[in-house]
């Protein structure tokens, strides 16, 4: 059952390709508009809705945490994102017009499941990103997305994260398309860009034995350091978030610009540090500032592990291994990024001796609080 894998993860990360275009299947019309008929919610309260808030744990949350910068920038709607185990102890503030938007693998994790309860209680709308059907999650929203990655049965997340971000950029795009933002062409032109976004997927596992041998050579260290901006601060953090699970080491994500306010402490000479880069093109402000940072922990003695779009020569001096990554418009490059901080983690774990589909101490559904 594993199909010639050693372990349901190696099986799980091959899968993404197909998982990606199984959760975008019959959702994009001919005409190229997003056809989400199974959120029942209303347009007409989808228009008067003026906060989303997303809530949800672990893997589930990081891919909240990039739907946020998804979900302001293609409706203009103010986006918070909550770990769900914090959410309802605040007093949140929720009413009628209130997107509450639930993110959940097994859909029926406790701490997400208290906090749409907490939500629905105060009156809002609650849609539930989920991939197993029938689940309580689901079966407590007023309306549910499922992604379509099949079971996955390897307690860390691969395929159901990267199709969870598929189903948040759809959630953001139908927002965007219902309400009309001025981003109309940009996001006729993003659904295209995901229709084609499963064969980048593809081309990045094909390229992958050069970070299966990287993780071989990292596997007596301590310590692996993850960087990012802007979308790729979360990756960063899901790339820690792995290789805690599955190699048992410590592992920490950063937004780069944290840096210089406190972690840079932490360079040592010879400390692997991964670096999430954002493309070149576009928004070259941010490819400035995450090179620089490339450039200040190499000084320091880090050993740069930068994930860089084809193409991107600037990184190149700087790089003492180079991960390259399809060029994807800036908001969709977690579907590419992701990949190789999966694999590396999963050799990792293997190097290392350990359990990979089993890690030590975790479930893959937690369902008490
Ligand atoms: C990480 C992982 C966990 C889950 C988290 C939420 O690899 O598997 O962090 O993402 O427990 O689980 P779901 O999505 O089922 O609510």
């Amino acid at each position: 059952e594993k199909g010639g894998y050693d372990y349901f993860m190696l099986k799980e990360i091959a899968e993404q390709p197909k998982a990606v275009a199984d959760t975008l299947l019959g959702r994009i019309d001919g005409s190229g508009s997003l056809r989400l008929d199974e959120v029942r919610i209303p347009a007409g309260a989808l228009r008067e809705i003026d906060k989303v808030v997303i809530v949800a744990c672990g893997t589930a949350f990081h891919a909240g945490m990039i739907a946020k910068y998804a979900i302001e920038h293609w409706t203009r709607l103010p986006c918070e994102v909550e770990l769900a185990s914090e959410f309802r102890y605040r007093d949140p503030i929720l009413d009628a017009q209130t997107l509450v938007i639930a993110i959940s693998q097994s859909g029926e994790t406790m701490d997400t499941l208290m906090a749409l309860r907490h939500a629905r209680e105060q009156g809002s709308r609650v849609l539930a990103i989920c991939n197993t059907n029938g689940s309580t999650i689901p079966r407590e929203s007023d309306a549910v997305l499922y992604t379509h990655a099949g079971p996955e049965v390897a307690v860390a997340s691969t395929k159901a994260f990267l199709t969870q971000l598929v189903a948040c950029y759809l959630v953001a795009l139908y927002l965007g398309q219902v309400r009309g933002t001025k981003w109309g062409d940009e996001i006729r032109a993003v659904i295209r860009d995901l229709s084609s976004i499963a064969g980048a997927v593809d081309r990045v596992l094909g390229t992958m034995e050069p970070v299966r041998e990287l993780a071989r050579t990292l596997a007596s260290k301590k310590t692996v350091l993850f960087l990012g901006r802007h979308v790729g601060y979360p990756v960063a953090l899901e790339g820690a978030l792995k290789l805690k699970e599955l190699a048992y080491m410590h592992a920490e994500g950063f937004a780069a610009g944290e840096l210089k306010h406190g972690p840079i402490a932490l360079i040592e000479e010879d400390l692997p540090v991964v670096v999430v880069v954002p493309s070149p093109r576009g928004r070259s402000v941010l490819h400035d500032k995450i090179v620089s940072n490339i450039q200040e922990i190499r000084a320091r003695g880090a050993r740069t592990i930068v994930i860089a779009e084809e193409g991107d020569e600037e990184v190149v001096p700087y790089a003492d291994h180079l991960i390259r990554i399809p060029a994807t418009p800036t908001l969709l490059q977690p579907l590419v990024a992701t990949v190789p901080l999966q694999v590396f983690a999963c050799e990792l774990a293997t190097a290392r001796g350990n359990e990979v589909d089993q890690p030590r101490n975790l479930a893959k559904s937690v369902t008490v609080e």
